[in-house]
């Protein structure tokens, strides 16, 4: 049985990082427009190249929590695919083997002028003056707003193969991402993880589990592997 997941900046939040439009989200401190646009980059690199540095430092000093534990345990019962919007590798960390990384991923930097070819980042700060093999300055690994998402197709793909589909710890503000149920078949049941369940009322075989990500996810554990 394969099982597709859907993860946002929910399911980070017991390991302490900061959604987005939560009461004290990111987007309460920073304005999206300064620091996670293409214009913002061109207008003062130095300002993005903090928040994502500060950022990284974040997720470097977080640890996975039982939540991602459990989706990486899962792998040991079920196919699992995770296809997340968070930028931290933290499910990587916990020990999950296929995550796709809609929205990139905080660890890596990319070329400015070839967002294809990406680097490591070796401790938590990507400097100004680090140039990419064609001479540009390196840039986060990190789709802005305005920017195309490169693994949209692959995603919807992916989400069109769901025996079972689990969306977790997303407000579903942000398209493309927010139209990947559209891509789960209709007869799919597709399990909801928020303690703010989000708008689905347009889908069919919807479970709400609400609740945390940590929570929800031990109970619905338990449902998928009585069912075996
Ligand atoms: N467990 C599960 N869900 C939680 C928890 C928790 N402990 N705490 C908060 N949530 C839920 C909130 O109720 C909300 O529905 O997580 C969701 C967070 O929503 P957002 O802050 O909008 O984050 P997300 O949906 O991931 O944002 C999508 O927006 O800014 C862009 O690129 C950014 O990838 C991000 C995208």
């Amino acid at each position: 049985m394969k099982i597709v997941v859907l993860t946002g900046a929910g399911i980070s939040a017991e390991s302490g990082l900061k959604t987005f439009r939560d009461t004290d989200g990111l987007w309460e401190g920073y304005n999206v427009y300064d620091v996670a646009t293409p214009e913002a980059w061109e207008k003062n690199p130095e300002m993005v190249q903090q928040f994502y540095n500060d950022r990284r430092k974040q997720v470097l000093e977080a640890n996975p929590n039982a939540a991602h534990l459990i989706l990486a345990e899962l792998e040991n019962h079920f196919e699992v695919e995770i296809i997340t919007q968070n930028i931290d590798d933290l499910h990587e960390r916990a020990g999950s083997t296929k995550v796709s990384h809609l929205h990139g991923v905080i660890t890596k930097s990319q070329s400015n002028v070839n967002p294809d070819s990406t680097y490591q980042i070796v401790g938590d700060e990507l400097r100004m003056g680090e140039l990419c093999e064609f001479g540009s300055q390196l840039r986060p690994h990190v789709v802005w707003f305005g920017e195309a998402v490169p693994m949209i197709e692959m995603a919807a793909e992916i989400c069109s193969t769901a025996d079972v589909f689990v969306l977790i710890g997303t407000s579903l503000a942000v398209y493309p991402a927010a139209g990947l149920l559209d891509f789960v078949p209709s007869g799919t049941r597709k399990f909801i993880i928020d303690p703010n369940i989000p708008n689905v009322s347009r889908y069919k075989n919807v479970i709400k589990l609400e609740g945390t990500a940590i929570s929800q996810l031990q109970i619905l554990k338990e449902i998928l592997l009585n069912e075996k």
